[in-house]
């Protein structure tokens, strides 16, 4: 692949601290690229196609995206960053509501899913997140409404520009959180809460899902505390990699469709901060998120722009 751009995540941060101690190593998960040469066998790219594709790390060894699934192909009408930001965000968020390990609604990108779930409310904590942004134009897609996200109020018009139908302040307490939500939904139960951002109580989320309803949450480990405090509901860790036996399936269909989705303007990429010199350019992005500075971007790198 040539002229190739990695996307960060606040995920990516937390790996590359823990688990990385050989180096040389592969230490990204998306990127994005034009096909240089198709290898043996392959006929779904052309020479100058322009792909992404999300790899996988398994005990910590990189895995490369082998399996068709994994990776799509779009019109070179999006830049390289942007398209950058798609393939982990946009699976994490397509697993934790569409898949048979989660909540397994009808997936919206196929004719079946699309708008199936009308008038149904959908609760996403961390709306100005990488993940959140394309779990709001899921939601969108499924017929999900009302979509209310939290956000920092600073960033409120961007998740209503993707589908979000009302934004509620990040800082307002769990009571308020709450009594706001439970306003907006009219006491409808909440089939499925997702959690793209750690919060200070669990006790919003959990009190405006519907008894059996789905907790899905980007947590690393669901441990016993945590099902305790969520009785009576199914919580569940999500990973968001498309390439797993279990996944598969659905990142499949997802990868298959992607193309039409970009193209069509019904799925939009992140908004992106490209990072300064390239690989150089990792640790300053880490800092920053480190710091809470990253807020509503995806912070790519262009390994080639390395000086
Ligand atoms: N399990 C997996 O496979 C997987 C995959 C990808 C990511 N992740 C995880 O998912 C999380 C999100 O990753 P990302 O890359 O999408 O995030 P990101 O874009 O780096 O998230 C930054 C955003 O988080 C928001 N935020 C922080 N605390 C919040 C809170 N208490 N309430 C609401 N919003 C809050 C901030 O929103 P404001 O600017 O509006 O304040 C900020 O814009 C990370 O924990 C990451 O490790 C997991």
């Amino acid at each position: 692949m040539e002229g190739s751009v990695i996307g960060m995540s606040t995920g990516g941060k937390r790996w590359c601290r823990t688990a990385q101690k050989d180096y040389p190593a592969i230490l990204a998960v998306d990127a994005v690229g034009t096909v240089g040469k198709p290898g043996e066998g392959v006929v779904d790219f052309d020479v100058g196609s322009l792909v992404l594709f999300e790899g996988s790390f398994i005990n910590g060894r990189y895995i490369p995206p082998v399996h068709p699934s994994g990776s799509s192909r779009h019109r070179e009408d999006r830049t390289f960053d942007q398209a950058a930001s798609v393939p982990l965000g946009l699976t994490t968020a397509a697993l934790a509501r569409f898949d048979q390990g989660s909540a397994g609604l009808p997936l919206p990108w196929e004719e079946s899913g699309r708008g199936k779930f009308a008038g149904k409310p959908f609760v996403l904590f961390g709306g100005a997140t990488s993940v959140g942004q394309y779990s709001i134009q899921l939601a969108k897609l499924s017929g999900l409404s009302p979509v209310i996200v939290t956000a920092s109020p600073s960033n409120a018009s961007y998740p209503r520009s993707l589908g979000t139908t009302h934004v509620l302040d990040r800082a307002l307490t769990p009571s308020a959180l709450l009594s706001r939500i439970t306003h907006l939904t009219g006491g409808a139960p909440v089939e499925i809460v997702f959690l793209t951002a750690q919060l200070p109580s669990l006790e919003p989320p959990v009190s405006v899902l519907a008894p059996g309803g789905t907790l899905a949450t980007v947590w690393p480990v669901i441990d016993d505390a945590k099902r305790a405090a969520a009785p009576g509901r199914k919580v569940v860790r999500v990973y968001g990699g498309a390439n797993t036996e279990v996944t598969r399936r659905t990142g499949h269909s997802l990868h298959r469709r992607l193309p039409r989705l970009l193209e069509s303007g019904e799925l939009k990429p992140n908004r992106v901060e490209n990072l300064a010199d390239g690989l150089k350019g990792i640790a300053a992005g880490l800092k920053k998120m480190e710091k809470g500075e990253v807020s509503g971007v995806k912070l790519v790198v262009g390994p080639q722009e390395t000086l």
